[in-house]
Formats: C-alpha cells, structure tokens, sequence
C-alpha cells in the first residue's frame, strides 16, 4: 500500500462542479476519497447532493470494512444543519475515510436558508448582507471538523443553487469536471462566469480552481479531442488535469458493489482510473499549496 509521502499545510476542502449533471462529479468523489484515504491521507467526504449517490456508494463500501455491523442513520444532513451542528453527523468508511451522509430532505436546504436569513435578489440593498450569511452558514457548520482531516471533499447537486453556491464558498479549491463528450464545457465556463467570480469577487470567497479534470464517459471510438483542445484554448493547458479520465464500464458498478481494489477488474479499475487520477491531484495539490517542511 502506498502510504502517505507528504503533507500539506493546511487542511483543504475542495468542492467538485459543473453546473450539468452526469459529468463525473460523483465518480471522482468515490476515487479520489477512496484512494487518498489508502495512502494514509484523513479524509471526510460531505455530501451536499440531496439524491445522496456518493452517500449510497460510501454506505455499501463502508459495509465492506464493517462486516459485523449495519448501518443505521441516526440523523439527516437536514437535522444537522438544522441544529448547527454536522460534526456529529460523521459515519466512519474505512480507515482514514468519513462520509457526512446526505438525504432527501436535503432538499429543504435553500429554504431553510429563506427561513433563516430572508430572501434578496441580486440588486437589492439587503442582497449582500443576507446572502453573506446564507453562504457562510455551510462554512461555518465544517469549520470545527475541518483541522481534523487533509481533505474535505464536498459533492454537489448539478444546478447552480444554494447547495453549490454554499460548498464553493466554503471550499479551498474546486475541480472543474466535465465530460469529453457533450457540451459539459459550457457548464464549467457558466459555473466560473456566474457562480465562482461573484464569489470571489463579491463575497470575498477565498476559492481557487485547482484544475479542470476531463472524463471520457462513454467508448464511442476514439476520445473527443476536440473538445479537449477546446478545453486547453479556454481555459489554458496549464489548467487542464494532465490525465483524461478513461472511459471504464466498471465504474459503473461501483454504486451497486461499492469502492475495492480487490479483485480482478477492481485492480483494473484502481491502476487504470484511480491510481493515476490521485496522482495528478496530490502533484496540483502540491504546485499550488507546497509541500510540508520546504
Ligand atoms: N470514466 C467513466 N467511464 C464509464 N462510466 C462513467 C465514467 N465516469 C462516469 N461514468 C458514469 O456516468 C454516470 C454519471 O456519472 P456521475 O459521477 O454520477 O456524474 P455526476 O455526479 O456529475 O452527475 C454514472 O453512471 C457513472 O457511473
Ligand atoms: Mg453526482
């Protein structure tokens, strides 16, 4: 097992986005978790998508290591956050590795939030002030757990909402996904244009993108390049992840059998797709962040 070979200087909480669905964001959530977590690194996923996928995922791998017992929720992400408190919400996975489960009645986040703070559009004069506290309300609620791990990754839902407004403000980095096949490049662009720079320049968000991470998700021949070279035009190939993520059918099943790299097209799967994804991650997370002890 490759163990832990550096540390970085503070604890980072990075949010997967696109503002479209079914580009990778849960995939990459499930491996980069898994892997991190196997090289010796303490991580807590958050799981701020109401249909709860990564949730579903990490229960059954966490049924893996825990043969002997069952998992029972005891309280909603909801309650949680309802209370202020999701520190108490943890479940441990596996060594090294913690999910804060995510429910239905996640759905009721945007309008807890109504509740609590009130409601502003864009123009406003309260628009700041209310929105200022909406959007540090999730940051706060992962502040006193934060110190405790190396990484805090947040999966979001794929609309542009309060679940991702709030994750990305509460988040060190965001990884830009998308996939090699579809127009999933406007949705990054949108996200950056729409959502990060009026976090960044607005609320003060101190979020940075760590990089934008290509999924090839389906086999039909040769790998859309060109959307890949789009990519590179756009957003400058320095902040392209270097490894395409390669189309895989086993992906596939890790919802329904969980995370392992045991077995045969598990070991596949783990030195094909995971392997190399956590590598590229650990050497951005080590451009942009240096490394412990330099
Ligand atoms: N590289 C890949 N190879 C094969 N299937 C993939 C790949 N990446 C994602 N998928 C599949 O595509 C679907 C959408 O992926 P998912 O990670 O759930 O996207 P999102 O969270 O962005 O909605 C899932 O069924 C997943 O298993
Ligand atoms: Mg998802």
């Amino acid at each position: 097992m490759a163990m832990l070979n550096s540390t970085f200087k503070r604890p980072l909480s990075i949010t997967i986005a696109n503002n479209k669905g079914g580009v990778g964001k849960t995939t990459i959530i499930r491996y980069l978790s898994f892997c991190l977590a196997l090289r010796g690194y303490k991580v807590c996923i958050i799981d701020e998508d109401p249909q709860a996928n990564t949730t579903k995922s990490m229960i059954i791998t966490r049924d893996l290591y825990h043969e002997d017992d069952d998992f029972v929720l005891d309280k909603t992400m909801m309650a949680g956050v309802r209370d202020g408190n999701i520190s108490d919400l943890r479940v441990n996975v596996m060594e090294n590795l913690d999910v804060i489960p995510s429910h239905i009645d996640f759905k009721k986040f945007p309008t807890f939030l109504n509740k609590m703070f009130g409601v502003a559009e864009s123009g406003d004069s309260q628009y700041h002030a209310i929105e200022s506290k909406k959007l540090n309300y999730m940051k706060d609620l992962i502040e006193p757990f934060k110190k405790e791990y190396d990484f805090i990754l947040i999966d979001t839902p794929p609309t542009a909402s309060e679940w991702t407004r709030t994750a990305s403000f509460a988040s060190d980095y965001v990884i830009l996904a998308f996939q090699t096949q579809s127009d999933s490049l406007d949705g990054a662009i949108t996200y950056i244009e729409e959502e990060l720079t009026e976090l960044v320049e607005k609320f003060g968000a101190k979020t940075d993108v760590l990089g934008i991470l290509p999924n090839q998700m389906t086999n039909k021949g040769a790998i859309d390049l060109q959307v890949v070279e789009d990519a590179k035009k756009i957003f400058g190939e320095e902040n392209l992840f270097s490894n395409i993520i390669p189309f895989n059918k086993r992906v596939q099943s890790a919802p329904r059998s969980g995370i392992s790299n045991e077995g045969y097209w598990n070991e596949k799967l783990f030195a094909n797709v995971m392997e190399p994804l956590t590598d590229d991650f650990l050497h951005r997370v080590s451009i942009f962040e240096g490394v412990e002890g330099e």
